[in-house]
């Protein structure tokens, strides 16, 4: 655990030194759980933006894009559940008075008794060796049994609990498995209440006149409200996917882990609208084709894992997270939700408005069922960079710490050096970042020894940096010095532009 903080904390430091994240409002003491993205975040985050719309939308002749206000109309969140059951259940220990998600305090518990089964079966298969089997051992030994018996059964008290709004249950639950604040181990708790996660705001100018407003707390709802001008206008046919990217807002009660939970964040969201009967298909069809764009990446097929929901939302007949390995263990990433017909049906019986696609095929008009696949921006940085930092000992026994994200999305390309601030040699470095940077983030530096200079571009995430030396006045050749390998090669000038296009291509990455 101390190594998981220590991860935690060093990449925290790092976004922050290398200007990828600051604290909002710092110079006021920061805003609790909302960020600013410096001069390298934001060129990261955009990159990631790109790398997820081009797959969505522009390798998708069915799916096309849509930028919705961030104010809508009240009654959107009437219609889709939000102002009814958009909240979170949190208790207060008395004692520490801080504030906690009453089902995660109970979903920890439980997961700990996984981690106790899991010892068990891992000390088994360490006594048995290869004549172990897992399954046998899991279902038969007491223990074991014991433990998941245990997890499951309290799993499945919450869910049954939360559902039925039964929140007495669910304290009860938190004092007879004597959960304590993990903080300061006091078990002296407030009743569970119910918590709106809604930012409420106010349009008009006279108090009497004013219209009470949302922030959205989802992207999703701005499309499913554009559906018929969209399908309209853009002839689309089912099955076809709206997308769109933007700001969500949520007044999170545990907010403690840096940009993965945050009260003002951006998610990157699909719906796919299909014909009711088929949306179990596309529902696995969505799972598998966002698991591959994450895969892309090359961040390690181990850090990724589905996590089937058993307790569905109000609105979804199946659903599943992927979850990435992020430092402090495996979380949610993104969601893919099989959303039924819930929303536009909705939408239809407040707006009073028919939300209904004709199919010309089945000669018959329907409301179309939706998967949706959601995913945070933020969330997504975090387990990018979060992955990609680390500290390597090299050969000579010194240490470098390097920033090893994946090229496509690095916030710069390539760095270009002279090697000395003379001779001409920075001219002709200023000459190759005139012809790179069209297609391409380049930077200059010519300060410090070159050794120096390539460190701080490691650190900094930068995949390729280009030497010019006094060989380049004989020859035209410069040295192309890659961050991952730290391999160094000669290449001519004029080849350089190809090169560099062929290896940061949104094809090679994507395809
Ligand atoms: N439209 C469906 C929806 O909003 P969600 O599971 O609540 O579903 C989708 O959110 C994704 O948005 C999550 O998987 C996560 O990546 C991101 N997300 C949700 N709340 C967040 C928060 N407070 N801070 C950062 N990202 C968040």
């Amino acid at each position: 655990m101390a190594n998981q903080d220590d991860k935690f904390k060093k990449v925290i430091a790092h976004a922050k030194e290398y200007g990828y994240i600051f604290q909002s409002s710092e110079i006021y003491d920061g805003l609790s759980a909302v960020y600013d993205y410096g001069q390298n975040g934001v060129e990261l985050k955009n990159n990631i933006r790109d790398y997820w719309w081009k797959s969505m939308v522009q390798m998708h002749q069915n799916i096309v894009g849509l930028d919705s206000a961030i104010f809508m109309h009240p009654t959107t969140w009437k219609a889709s559940g939000h102002v009814d059951a958009f909240n979170d259940p949190l208790i207060d220990n008395k004692d520490s008075k801080k504030r906690y998600r009453a089902d995660v305090l109970i979903e920890d518990h439980a997961e700990k008794l996984l981690i106790k089964a899991k010892k068990e079966i891992n000390k088994a298969a360490k006594r048995f060796g290869d004549a172990f089997d897992e399954e046998q051992y899991r279902t038969t030994n007491p223990r074991v049994v014991g433990y998941l018996q245990k997890r499951d059964e309290i799993l499945a008290r919450m869910g049954k609990s939360l559902e039925n709004e039964d929140l007495e249950d669910v304290k009860a639950l938190i004092e007879e498995l004597e959960i304590a604040d993990p903080e300061t181990g006091s078990r002296n708790w407030t009743e569970v209440r119910q918590f709106n996660l809604m930012f409420g705001t106010k349009l008009g100018a006279s108090a009497d006149s004013a219209m009470d407003l949302y922030l959205r707390p989802e992207t999703a709802q701005g499309i499913f409200v554009n559906f018929l001008n969209v399908q309209k206008t853009g002839r689309m046919k089912i099955p076809f996917g709206i997308a769109q990217t933007g700001k969500a807002f949520r007044n999170e009660i545990v907010a403690r882990q840096f940009i993965f939970r945050m009260r003002e964040f951006e998610q990157m969201e699909m719906q796919f609208f299909v014909q009711p009967g088929e949306e179990l298909k596309w529902y696995e069809y969505w799972k598998d084709t966002r698991l591959k764009w994450h895969l892309s990446l090359g961040m390690g097929e181990e850090n990724y894992r589905f996590h089937d929901h058993d307790k569905l939302a109000h609105y979804a007949n199946a659903a599943a997270d992927i979850e990435f390995n992020f430092p402090f263990g495996f979380k949610e990433l993104e969601g893919i939700h099989s959303r039924t017909d819930f929303d536009l049906k909705a939408h239809e019986e407040y707006s009073g408005k028919k939300l209904k696609f004709f199919d010309p095929q089945r000669n018959e008009s329907y409301v179309p069922y939706v998967v949706e696949t959601s995913i945070g921006l933020d969330r997504m940085f975090l387990a990018v960079f979060s992955n990609s930092l680390k500290e390597e000992v090299l050969d000579d026994g010194s240490t470098r710490t390097v920033l090893k994200l994946p090229s496509i999305l690095a916030p710069t390309k390539v760095a270009v050096f002279p090697l000395v601030k003379k001779d001409g040699l920075p001219e002709i470095a200023q000459e190759i970042i005139d012809n790179l940077k069209w297609d391409l983030t380049v930077l200059y530096d010519e300060k410090d020894a070159v050794g120096k200079r390539y460190r701080r571009q490691d650190a900094a995430g930068t995949p390729y940096c280009i030497t010019v030396d006094h060989q380049t006045l004989e020859d035209q050749t410069v040295t192309l010095r890659e961050r991952d390998s730290m391999a160094q090669r000669r290449i001519k000038i004029d080849d350089l532009e190809d090169i560099l296009r062929a290896e940061l291509s949104m094809k090679r990455w994507l395809d």
